[in-house]
Order: structure tokens, then sequence, then C-alpha cells
């Protein structure tokens, strides 16, 4: 038994505001990238990292990988994520299970894949996330039209991961029915099937805007990680 990961990568980084994709940010030396697949190449349960980047972006990401003999396929991605995955996901060859994880979110710790592999030989579809700390209310732009219930409600992270069989005909439905999402949960969601929670780690997140630059360095600062 083992899993394949994808890795999508092929965005514009447009919220980071950078002269080229985030994922090619170095963080004390390591690209946020090589920093991701490191952490699958380290994982005795993958046997396999596929990625989605942008056509002028391969050979750049090829050589960032180059020490991680685990990279099978590099594909180039699609106008959206979901595109750029169901690219990566028509080329991979079967598996028992998929891990899809973000490219951009290089803190996902190695003891959170075990967990979610754990849950996904047991459940056909996982997530992971974590508690919301803020209260959160549902607008209608300039007045509150309700205050959710926190207990109710989860930030959800990458790693997602789920059944082969079940993850190509949740991508094939919704493309089949232009179901517009944001994550591949959402796809297996559509399909009717049930999803299983497993806790992620605050410190699991997705670089996005500047301010993750500053938090991504108190991380690895935090972890002692020299210089
Ligand atoms: N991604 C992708 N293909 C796309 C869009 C996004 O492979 N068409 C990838 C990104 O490279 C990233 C992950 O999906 O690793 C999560 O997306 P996000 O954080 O939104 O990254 P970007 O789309 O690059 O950033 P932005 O939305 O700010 O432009
Ligand atoms: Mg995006």
């Amino acid at each position: 038994m083992a899993y394949i990961a994808i890795i999508p990568a092929a965005g514009l980084g447009s919220r980071m505001g950078y002269n080229k994709n985030k994922v090619f940010i170095e963080l004390n030396g390591r690209s946020v990238i090589e920093r991701t697949v490191g952490l699958f190449q380290s994982d005795v349960n993958c046997n396999g990292i596929y990625l989605a980047t942008r056509e002028d972006e391969v050979e750049m990401v090829k050589k960032e990988l180059s020490a991680h003999p685990k990279v099978k396929g590099i594909f180039t991605g699609g106008r959206e994520r979901q595109d750029s995955i169901y690219n990566v996901l028509k080329k991979i060859p079967e598996s028992d299970y998929v891990f899809i994880h973000d490219g951009a979110r290089p803190f996902a710790g190695i003891d959170l894949l075990e967990r979610v592999y754990e849950a996904v030989t047991r459940h056909k579809a996982v997530i992971c996330g974590v508690k919301v700390k803020d209260t959160i209310k549902r607008t209608d732009g300039s007045k509150v039209m309700a205050t959710l219930d926190r207990e109710e409600l989860l930030i959800t992270h990458t790693p997602q991961a789920f059944d082969y069989e079940l993850i190509k005909a949740a991508h094939e439905n919704a493309r089949r029915n232009n179901l517009a999402v944001t994550d591949d949960s959402s796809m297996v969601e559509a399909l009717g099937e049930a999803v299983h929670i497993v806790e992620s780690d605050y410190n699991n997140i997705k670089i996005t805007t500047r301010e993750d630059l500053i938090i991504a360095e108190s991380i690895i600062a935090g972890r002692g990680e020299r210089k």
C-alpha cells in the first residue's frame, strides 16, 4: 500500500506581489517548493511525486528538485488550481491513494502525513484542518447577517488524501458539471461521499502574502534550523 503525491505549483502568486512565482522564494536557503517536495521525499508511504508547474518554469522546477528521486513527473498546470491538479491526475499511474498538497505549504510535518495516511486507509477521503480562533460572521458586504458557531467551522489545510478511483471520479464529475471549487474535498463532497477530518497544525501555513514570509521565518527559527 502506498500513495502518490500531486503537488500543484502552477499558480501566479499574485497576492504575494513578488517578481516571480512565490514557490521559488527562498526561506533560509531553501526554496518553498523544494521544502514542500522534500517532505514527501522523506515519507516512506509516498512512492511518487508529480507536480504541476507553469510551462516556462518546468526547467527551473526540475533543477530545484534534482535531489529528490521520488519526483517522477512535472506537467504543465492549468488556469485554476483544479485544472492544474486534473492535468496531473490524468497522467499519474494507478495507485492505492492520492495525496494532494499545495506547493506553497512547506511546513506540513511528517507526523501529519502519517496521520492522514493512516486515516485514508480507513476512510476514502480525508482532509486536515485547524479550529477557527476568531469569531466569523456572515455579511452582505456592509452589514452583519449572522454570527457563525465556531465549533462548526474548520480552517482547511492540505494534504487532502483520497482513494485513487474516488478522486478521479470526483474531478471528472466536477468538470462535467462545471463545478468551480477551491479544494479537492469539495468535489468529493459533491458526489455525496463522507470526508473524514484529521487535525492539522497552525504552523502548516500556505505562503500567500508578504506577512506569511515573516511567519515562515519564525517557524524555521523555532525549529532550530541552522542558517
Ligand atoms: N496553483 C496551481 N495552478 C493554478 C493556481 C494555483 O497549481 N492555476 C497552485 C499554487 O502554485 C499553489 C497552490 O495551488 O501552490 C495554492 O494556490 P494559491 O495559494 O492560490 O497560489 P497562487 O494561485 O499562486 O497565488 P494567488 O492566488 O495569490 O495568485
Ligand atoms: Mg490562487
